[in-house]
């Protein structure tokens, strides 16, 4: 159940987008497009991406701490833009924080809505693929289409590097891609929020044949409709300008920097955050 928003949670405040690392940018992208007169507070957790090799405690104690952190910064609203982070944790901590959440899920239903072959593959995260929301979302959504799930081991810790053309990455693509294509998928789900940027290293692969399901903007729309629903929207509106997006990171940064600023056209310095957890700090006092 949703807590009403905090007091303090007022229409001008800034709403939290929080990912594993950089792949929330697509969903941020898309809030801008869609509320440019919303402040943004983005982190992304490099430090501890992927979240897909993380166990079920882990995504969650995360997620909990940087939704916290996103709430003491004043966030009126927090987006999970990470569909392994939602999968396992969004109920856990949507009991516990005191703004309304957002989250986010693989594209099965426009898939199911879309698809004229009847035969579509879903790209996600191991966790994501194994969780028992995912399983229901198939089996609420996919009533005769034949779903292909496929882990995209490697595909998050590409991007997170600002690889999303190399040909060892197109190569590791063509691998996942090319059954679905043998199995007669014309519809592919991009069932993690890094995999937008590789929308044109899958394209090179596809071509044509598939039609790409991200849904970010969906996303954004939902967004809209929860501030909404809260009385959290500014009555003004117009295009927030880039100071209005914070960019923070629990590592360097360099590559949220570079990733904003080449495909989101946002050119803003990244704060470094500390942001600890349980299972943070036992991590860090087993290394020491
Ligand atoms: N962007 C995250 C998602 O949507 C990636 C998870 C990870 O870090 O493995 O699932």
């Amino acid at each position: 159940m949703n807590h009403p928003a905090p007091d303090c949670a007022t229409p001008v405040a800034p709403i939290g987008i929080f990912d594993s690392g950089l792949g929330g940018l697509s969903v941020l992208r898309a809030v801008r497009a869609h509320l440019p007169e919303q402040r943004i507070v983005y982190v992304a957790d490099s430090r501890y991406a992927p979240y897909g090799q993380r166990d079920d405690d882990f995504i969650a104690d995360r997620t909990l701490a940087i939704g916290e952190w996103l709430v003491a910064q004043g966030a009126k609203a927090l987006v999970v833009a990470c569909n392994t982070a939602t999968a396992q944790s969004i109920e856990f901590v949507r009991a516990r924080l005191p703004i309304p959440l957002v989250g986010v899920e693989p594209g099965v239903k426009p898939a199911a809505q879309q698809s004229k072959s009847r035969v579509a593959g879903v790209l996600a995260t191991q966790v994501t693929l194994r969780s028992a929301r995912f399983q229901a979302l198939v089996e609420r959504h996919a009533d005769d289409l034949r779903v292909l799930c496929q882990p995209g081991h490697g595909l998050v810790e590409a991007v997170e590097r600002c690889d999303i053309d190399s040909p060892a990455l197109v190569a590791l693509l063509r691998g996942y891609v090319q059954p679905m294509l043998d199995a007669g998928a014309d519809t592919l789900v991009l069932g993690c929020t890094h995999y937008p940027f590789l929308d044109a290293a899958i394209r090179s692969i596809v071509g044509e044949r598939m039609t790409l399901i991200d849904t970010s903007v969906a996303i954004a729309r939902q967004l809209e409709r929860v501030l909404d629903q809260h009385g959290l929207r500014p009555a003004t509106t117009g295009r927030a300008a880039a100071a209005d997006v914070r960019l923070c990171s629990t590592s360097d940064g360099t590559h949220l920097r570079a990733l904003a600023a080449a495909l989101l056209d946002i050119d803003a310095p990244v704060e470094r955050v500390q942001i600890p957890s349980r299972r943070t700090r036992e991590l860090e006092s087993d290394a020491a």
